[in-house]
């Protein structure tokens, strides 16, 4: 054998070996190389995640991350408040059996992934108070399935509310608080009749309040507060039993306090502070 083709071999082994080390276990790897592939795209000023090692074929002790203790797949990974910078990847698409997943309080930038939700498992979403922009995509929503909880609070996202929300017909915990969010919100979003929690808050939405939203009996909390709402109250507010909570001050409602809210506001706190309304304030924190 000469010496060139030699060196082409070893060449092609070198290559090889490491593709070869990354097959060796294929389910178990999913997660190392999913976890990996998210880690080259940020930035980790700190070195929080040093922990992260692809030579090590199990991530469960690595931090932020928690597995199923029976099948070893990483099933929770809760980066919160770690300092990290960069693009959210698609390496995490590779963790197939995921529920939670939170990047909370960091500094992440650019736009949602429209693939994020399409993790089959994935039941709850926070990425909160972070840099993330632009709006989100129209079929996000679409893949959400058994998605109960999402936030995308305190970040700088705009746009509407894509119509694929109505999706979720499992979601529980909605929050878009404090975006750049606007446009209507839309009589969809009372049809997602699981949800407990909705907080569009301090967003620029506009138009009014559309009617229905008594078909939401499971709600507990909801704020609308400091958007652009015009209009009058609906008039079946009062009608959400389970509502113990409900803000919608700082807008530009008007018109008389429906009948209805007298009888919300002895079991709820009700906030309708700087609007335009008119008529007899029910007792409570109501101005
Ligand atoms: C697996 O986790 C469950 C719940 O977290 C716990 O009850 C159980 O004892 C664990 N099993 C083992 C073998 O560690
Ligand atoms: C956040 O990330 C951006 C780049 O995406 C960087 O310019 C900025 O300095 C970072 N801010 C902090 C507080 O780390
Ligand atoms: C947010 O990201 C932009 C780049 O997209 C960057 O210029 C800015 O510094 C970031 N903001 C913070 C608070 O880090
Ligand atoms: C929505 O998220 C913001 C920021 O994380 C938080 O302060 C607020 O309490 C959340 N709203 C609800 C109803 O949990
Ligand atoms: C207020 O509550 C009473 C008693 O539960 C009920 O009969 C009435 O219809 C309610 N009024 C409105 C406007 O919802």
């Amino acid at each position: 054998m000469g010496a060139v083709s030699l060196v082409v071999l070893l060449g092609c082994c070198l290559l090889f070996v490491p593709i070869i080390a990354w097959s060796s276990d294929a389910t178990l790897n999913d997660d190392v190389l999913g976890l990996i592939v998210f880690k080259a795209n940020l930035r980790d000023p700190r070195d929080s995640l040093s922990s992260w090692n692809e030579d090590d074929s199990n991530p469960c002790k690595w931090v932020g991350v928690k597995c199923d203790n029976r099948t070893n797949r990483v099933t929770e990974l809760n980066l919160e408040g770690l300092y990290l910078s960069g693009k959210i990847g698609r390496g995490l698409l590779q963790l197939r059996s995921l529920r939670m997943l939170s990047l909370s309080r960091n500094n992440f930038s650019g736009g949602i992934s429209p693939d994020l939700l399409r993790i089959a498992t994935l039941q709850s979403l926070d990425l909160s108070q972070n840099n993330l922009s632009g709006a989100i995509p129209d079929a996000f929503f679409a893949q959400c399935r058994s998605v109960r909880s999402v936030s995308l609070a305190g970040n700088r996202l705009s746009g509407e509310i894509p119509l694929s929300l109505s999706s979720c017909s499992k979601i529980a915990s909605l929050n878009l608080s404090s975006n750049q969010f606007g446009g209507a919100i839309h009589s969809d979003v009372w049809s997602l009749n699981g949800l407990r929690s909705l907080d569009l808050s301090f967003n620029f939405f506009s138009g009014e309040i559309p009617a229905g939203i008594d078909k939401l009996y499971n709600l507990r909390t909801m704020s609308l507060r400091s958007n652009r709402l015009v209009g009058s109250l609906p008039a079946n507010l009062g009608s959400c039993s389970q509502l113990n909570s409900v803000d919608l001050g700082q807008n530009l409602l008007s018109g008389e306090l429906p009948e209805s809210t007298r009888n919300l506001s002895a079991c709820a706190s009700l906030r309708l502070d700087r609007n335009s309304l008119t008529g007899e304030s029910p007792t409570g924190s109501a101005r």
